[in-house]
């Protein structure tokens, strides 16, 4: 088997399988103590008083830690605006703003005990004084002048806006011969990965502080963990063991630092005891953030010829307490919500407003889904004003290799939209005739892809209450970081050996969530050397072997690491052939070609390094009755660049279609005034085998990214994005009804279908 190209089983599989690989909540130290949190449980409120006493008395506590205990009692991945702990303000504690709770999830002290439940009974004996304060929870109330602040630092609760504008909109929009105008709402999503947060904490004698927990970029996780012990980052180590999932949901804190700080503050008292804690599930889903809520509304201007003349959007996201990565998404949806097409004239309003709901950040697709269901829509209902096929409308429009994006750059080389656009038609059923894209006739013999798909909807039962149909949709995304951040990503190769190359190191930072990342690098280096894939090792995800490969997230690992792999693979392979010194150490540095920031009036930028394209078709069969939604076949056809291995392609795509489907018809994950009333999975439902399509067909494309390593390009969240407006689509062509509210669930389109609003 070639090392790349092939599907090699990972290296994992049996471990994952046997449930013999440890996850952080698996791995158990000697003498070891636990550590429970207090959450603070009220959406905003200020910490009057705060009393441990008798907490700190409680049988098998070893100690009660609070805001007192933060050397620097504010952090975040991007804006430091979330104290570690909130407490009263006082001589030591003096972090401004840390007095006040923001959200139910937000961390008021720890409990270090013997054991779990001793840890876990002291919590109630923590007196705390609160003064409630005001509450807002809806970000369109939040920006009005007498709304609460939830920052007093930031009146009106705006986090962040970007704008951009192209051409002259009003003018174009006046003269487009249809309109369409329509607001779209998408709702929050909890990520439910399998292992909830969890992790072990151990100081040894010299005073370094070393932490195995699971996350998404182990020197971001020491950067925020130093900074907020007041310690250098050499003091610190993080090891990421087997991660269990993480999908955007771990790029924040949640037990990194408190873990830290117990075993560190500990320390510092002559106990030299490693502190573990596991989240529950309800506890791990009020601690974490969830997908942004967003309301989008736009109108769009097409000329009869089926050109698009003019979008115009404003779009609003539910930033919740804290900002996380809610900048970041909102720059990725400020041009996501515009979709892969070409539009001349263009203005985009977009903000992200603070909320005390529980905060909004990174989730597969970081923007991506809600603009692109908003973009989808519209085309959607222009094709249907100009009595257009949704295929043709798509391809009159669609952005190919040179196009200028609404930024005003060209979409950089490799710009394959076109083809996965095709290509998803043509495995759909629609053929492309000298007018253009049509549906194709269903032959009866059903042997041809296209057949196949159609007759998935004719096989189903049909006792008259269950109505059919196809839709489609198209997507992009971009590969790393954007708009001017300066991406690096860090590889070391080891060659050991005399004459032949006997024994590969391979050193990389990066974090395997559970997608095969490290699976990738082993075969990456494997091709390159020329060895087999079994002589290739790996030491991965520890500070302290490992240099800097920036986040497992924005679809980038696959392109970083193995561009950063490819280079010093090269330059080893090399230095062995030249020189007769070994082993033959060669560390690399990849920088990707350079972004740039929008411009604050028009957004004209180089906004990112490349993009990866997906297409998916959906055949779907809608109760008439109940409104329930049985997705029967989905196509999902990817633009990969290079397969690096086939087999983990497909499983990404199979994943992220499920987790899509969940977002699009039943996950809910639902707040009133603050408190979370999804907090079990029992009450917050995630697909089954039974919710998800009954077939998932991957259709991988190799065209290759010019940049890519081997021409790869990132494929992780491309394939969650294009589902729901696929299937909103087909519920369309199955009921002659439109919906513009996610997620579809039965209730939903039963009152769509009968045209009944909901109960206020
Ligand atoms: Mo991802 S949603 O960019 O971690």
């Amino acid at each position: 088997m070639r090392a790349v190209g092939s599907s090699h089983p990972r290296a994992d599989a049996w471990s994952k399988v046997t449930g013999a690989a440890r996850y952080p909540g698996d791995i158990d130290l000697p003498d070891q103590l636990w550590m429970k949190i207090l959450f603070a449980g009220r959406p905003h409120a200020r910490i009057r008083a705060l009393d441990t006493t008798a907490a700190a008395a409680a049988p098998g506590v070893v100690a009660v830690l609070t805001a007192r205990d933060v050397p620097h009692n504010a952090y975040g991945l991007i804006i430091a605006d979330q104290p570690v702990l909130c407490g009263p303000l006082d001589d030591v504690n003096t972090q401004a703003g840390s007095d006040i709770v923001r959200f139910v999830g937000d961390q008021v002290a720890v409990v270090v005990a013997e054991t779990a439940a001793q840890a876990a009974a002291a919590l109630p004996l923590i007196k705390i004084d609160y003064e409630d304060l005001p509450l807002v929870t809806d970000p369109l109330q939040a920006m009005r002048p007498d709304s609460p602040n939830v920052h007093p630092e930031r009146p009106g609760n705006v986090v962040h806006s970007y704008r951009i504008r192209r051409g002259d909109v009003e003018a174009a929009l006046a003269a487009a011969a249809v309109v369409i105008e329509q607001t779209y709402t998408t709702h929050a999503q909890e990520h439910a990965y399998l292992q909830p947060e969890a992790g072990v904490a151990t100081v040894d004698e010299s005073g370094l502080v070393t932490v195995v927990v699971a996350g998404q970029w182990v020197h971001e996780d020491r950067k925020e963990i130093a900074h907020a012990l007041g310690l250098p980052v050499e003091q610190v180590r993080v090891i990421y063991p087997a991660i269990g999932g993480a999908f955007g949901g771990r790029e924040d804190m949640s037990v990194q630092i408190v873990l830290a700080l117990a075993a560190w503050r500990l320390h510092q008292r002559g106990i030299q005891r490693p502190v573990k804690i596991v989240w529950s599930r309800e506890e791990s889903i009020i601690g974490h953030h969830k997908r942004h809520p967003m309301v989008i509304k736009a109108r769009w201007g097409a000329s009869r010829d089926g050109r698009l003349l003019a979008a115009s959007v404003d779009l609003t996201s539910d930033c919740g307490a804290y900002t996380y990565t809610s900048t970041k998404v909102l720059g990725n949806v400020t041009l996501m919500c515009l979709g892969p097409y070409d539009i001349p004239n263009v203005a985009v309003d977009a903000r992200t407003v603070y909320t005390n709901n529980v905060p909004s950040g990174a989730f597969r697709g970081f923007g991506g889904p809600q603009g692109h269901f908003a973009a989808e829509m519209q085309m959607n209902y222009l094709a249907e004003a100009l009595g257009l096929d949704p295929v043709e409308f798509r391809a009159r429009n669609v952005l190919h290799e040179g196009s200028t994006l609404a930024t005003r750059s060209r979409v950089p080389a490799g710009c394959t939209a076109p083809e996965v656009l095709a290509r998803c038609a043509t495995e759909a059923g629609w053929v492309r005739m000298a007018s253009g894209w049509q549906p194709g006739p269903v032959s009866p013999q059903a042997t041809a892809p296209a057949d196949r798909f159609q007759t998935a909807l004719d096989a189903a039962a049909d006792d008259g209450n269950r109505r059919r149909g196809i839709g489609l949709a198209l997507s992009y995304k971009n590969v790393g970081f954007s708009l001017g951040f300066v991406d690096e990503c860090f590889a070391t190769v080891e060659l050991h050996g005399q004459t032949g190359v006997e024994r590969v190191v391979v050193y990389h930072a990066g974090a395997d969530v559970g997608q095969g990342a490290h699976q990738l690098m082993r075969q990456v280096a494997a091709e390159v050397i020329g060895v087999p894939l079994e002589r290739v090792e790996l030491i991965a995800s520890d500070t302290a072997q490992t240099d800097n490969s920036g986040s497992t997230s924005a679809s980038r690992m696959s392109f970083m690491a193995g561009n950063a792999i490819i280079a010093a693979a090269r330059q080893a392979l090399a230095l062995w052939q030249a020189e007769e010194d070994r082993p033959v150490i060669v560390r690399q540095r990849y920088v990707p070609r350079p972004t740039t920031a929008y411009d604050k009036e028009t957004g004209a930028s180089d906004p990112n390094i490349t993009y990866g394209y997906c297409a998916q078709a959906a055949a779907v069969e809608v109760d008439m009755e109940t409104g329930h939604i049985a997705v029967r076949r989905l196509v999902s056809v990817n633009d990969v660049g290079k397969a690096i291995n086939p087999q983990q392609v497909a499983g990404q795509i199979e994943g992220a279609v499920a987790q899509a489907q969940g977002w699009t018809l039943l996950e809910e994950f639902k707040q009133k005034d603050g408190q979370v009333l999804t907090s079990r999975l029992s009450t917050y439902l995630i697909p089954t085998i039974a919710d998800v399509a009954d077939v998932v067909e991957p259709v991988i494309l190799e065209i290759p990214d010019p940049q890519g390593p081997l021409g790869a390009r990132g494929m992780a969240e491309m394939p969650f994005i294009p589902t729901a407006p696929a299937i909103v689509a087909a519920v369309h062509a199955a009921t002659g009804v439109w919906i513009n509210d996610l997620p579809l669930t039965p209730e939903r389109v039963w009152r769509a279908l009968r045209r009944v609003e909901p109960h206020a």
